[in-house]
């Protein structure tokens, strides 16, 4: 299990952190003049992250040098509150420079399982491939209080080894419909980054981290690299129990 984590005394330092070291990697991919392919993640977690990059970073970025997906999508429309592209629009697309083709959005407005193929056929065609699965650089993840990340809730937990690059998931909650990528994929990124803090995750970090019995309940469990690196980033509230 190649599963590590960093420590942040807050969750604006991890922010910090993590933004800089986005845009090494964006400047790395500038100096190969090859983009690099990255999922993001939704919810709140990320909300400092994108907030960083557009406060720090607007200008000294060329933005040409990554692609903008999204490893889960809720099924409303972009000007939903509920929307991960919307949050990410009004913190961060709107602000940089970014070439329209390199923003690759879950049309949450369309019908869920439609969007689930068209999405994965976006993904194939702008992605490279390895073991006839798309390779992303960097997957970001979160971690929900349940477990679950990205779309892939313990209630589905066979989306981790769905042969499809896409799905539909339900949130076993509110029933809100998502389009989700899958556990396979997922684990044939180069680079898996989950961003994670706040006490509410503490005890799920700590039985995944000491692979205890109770954490192969948790999808995030069973997120580890085939070829990469799996990297937690958590504060010091998330990584309570984490020595
Ligand atoms: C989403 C996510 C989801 C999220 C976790 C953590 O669309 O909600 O992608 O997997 O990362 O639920 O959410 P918070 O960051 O809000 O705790």
């Amino acid at each position: 299990m190649n599963r590590s984590s960093r420590i942040f005394p807050t969750p604006i330092e991890l922010a910090e952190a993590f933004a800089l070291d986005l845009v090494n990697l964006i400047k790395k991919a500038e100096q190969k003049q090859s983009p690099v392919m990255v999922a993001l993640s939704g919810g709140n977690t990320p909300k400092l992250l994108f907030s960083v990059l557009a406060d720090k970073y607007t200008k000294s970025v060329n933005w040409s040098f990554i692609h903008f997906f999204w490893g889960d999508e809720r099924c409303v429309p972009s000007d939903d509150p509920e929307s991960n592209y919307g949050m990410t629009s009004s913190l961060l697309l709107n602000k940089i420079i970014i070439p329209e083709n390199n923003i690759h959005r879950i049309r949450g407005e369309d019908d869920p399982e439609k969007e689930a193929l068209r999405y994965s056929e976006e993904i194939m065609n702008n992605t490279r491939s390895c073991y006839e699965l798309p390779l992303f650089d960097l997957i970001i993840l979160g971690l929900g209080d349940d477990g679950h990340t990205a779309s892939i809730f313990p209630e589905n937990m066979g989306l981790m080894d769905s042969g499809r690059v896409c799905e539909v998931a339900v949130h076993p909650v509110s029933g809100q419909k998502r389009v989700t990528i899958t556990g396979k994929v997922i684990n044939n990124a180069d680079a898996i980054t989950f961003l994670v803090t706040g006490h509410t995750k503490a005890h799920i970090v700590e039985d995944i981290f000491k692979n205890r019995k109770t954490a192969a309940y948790f999808p995030a469990f069973h997120i580890n690299s085939s070829h990469g690196k799996v990297l937690w980033l958590l504060d010091k509230n998330a990584g309570e129990f984490v020595h």
